[in-house]
């Protein structure tokens, strides 16, 4: 019998830099100093300096209409915290930019997707407010965080997946905007992929990167929700042609009722028959007792996740559904963002 995999060697940066405690000091300019990292990243700062070494103050607000008195106060906030550096009206990045540059999904996903849901957490935690109706995450934010994320730290893993398997039609489950499943046809000549998400303006998003990448005879964006899918017989044309099936940071979404729970992945199986291979990554309950620093993201995933009521999992009890459930799980990779693995699996 397979067990959950032991072996796998934790990347040494998911145990992080912030040490804890975090002193008041700290946690309160932590506080303001993610405000000031994703306002700069809305302002275009960390494309700018991708391209440039310099940014002239007054010509940068010029050219966008910006408020010069505001940007320098965002500016020499940013100086303060150690992120760039100000002389006159030219400012530079430090060090510390490019580590923000890299983990700026985390901020997009944090401030942009999740501000109101953690400012609520007293009223949530009353009961006062309930998330879904009276709190909102904003869904394009989390969804241009989770791509910022993917493409400074996941995408190369995947590709590296992706390279070894033999298909022909891709499925990617609660696809976004479907710019992975694209992104990943478009690099094997003759390959199909269909692209399924809940959401109605992700899936209108996802036809103009379909048209963008010119896979419209090759990419086909589907609304619907993938729980109908497995549970409520919608069927899906050219899911019986699907070899390889995908999900990335959605499969927790699948398993929130714990009456389907253990049905999740049989069901997947059933829904996708000819499927050889499921490529699923998520983001895992961070082990506890490893040390006194955190990571970025971890504690975010998991307070996010508590304040909605979606329950999340370790390593070890996704691999342990993925046995029950009958895939024989080939191997799990550390995936990039802290506590995110790619469970690679074939049907049995
Ligand atoms: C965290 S996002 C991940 C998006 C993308 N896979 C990525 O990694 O960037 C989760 C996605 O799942 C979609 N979703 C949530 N519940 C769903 C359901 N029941 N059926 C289909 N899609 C769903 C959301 O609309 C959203 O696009």
């Amino acid at each position: 019998m397979q067990e959950a995999s032991d072996s796998v060697l934790l990347p040494a940066d998911w145990r992080g830099g912030a040490k804890t405690p975090l002193d008041a000091d700290t946690a309160f300019n932590g506080f303001i100093s993610t405000n000031v990292v994703f306002a700069l990243e809305q302002l275009g700062l960390f494309t700018w300096f991708e391209e440039n070494g310099r940014l002239d103050v007054p010509d940068y607000c010029r050219a966008r209409q910006l408020d010069e008195t505001v940007l320098r106060r965002l500016l020499s906030a940013a100086e303060t915290f150690g992120y760039l550096v100000l002389t006159g009206d030219t400012v530079a990045p430090t060090p510390a930019w490019d580590d923000l540059r890299r983990k700026i999904g985390f901020f997009t996903w944090g401030v942009g997707g999740y501000h109101d849901v953690f400012a609520n957490a007293a009223s949530i935690t009353r009961g006062e407010r309930v998330f879904g109706t009276d709190v909102r995450r904003d869904e394009g934010m989390v969804a241009l965080g989770s791509a910022q994320a993917d493409l400074a730290l996941m995408r190369h893993i995947l590709d590296e997946q992706i390279a070894e398997l033999d298909f022909s039609v891709l499925a990617d489950l609660g696809s976004g905007i479907s710019e992975r499943v694209s992104r990943l046809v478009k690099s094997r000549p003759g390959a199909r992929g269909l692209g399924l998400d809940i959401s109605a303006s992700a899936t209108r998003l996802a036809a103009g990167t379909v048209a963008r990448h010119g896979l419209t005879d090759r990419v086909q964006p589907i609304c619907a929700d993938v729980l109908d899918v497995l549970f409520r017989g919608r069927r899906i044309e050219g899911a019986d042609g699907v070899d390889v099936a995908m999900s990335f940071m959605f499969l927790h979404d699948l398993l929130v009722d714990p009456r389907t729970r253990r049905d999740v992945i049989p069901a997947l199986r059933k829904a996708f028959p000819h499927a050889h291979t499921f490529l699923l990554g998520d983001t895992t309950v961070r082990p506890r007792g490893e040390g006194d620093t955190l990571p970025v993201f971890s504690t975010g995933f998991e307070l996010a996740h508590a304040l909605m009521g979606v329950p999340i999992y370790t390593r070890e009890e996704y691999e342990n559904l993925f046995r029950e459930g009958g895939l024989h799980l080939r191997r799990t990779i550390p995936f990039g963002a802290p506590h995110t693995y790619l469970f690679v699996l074939e049907a049995q």
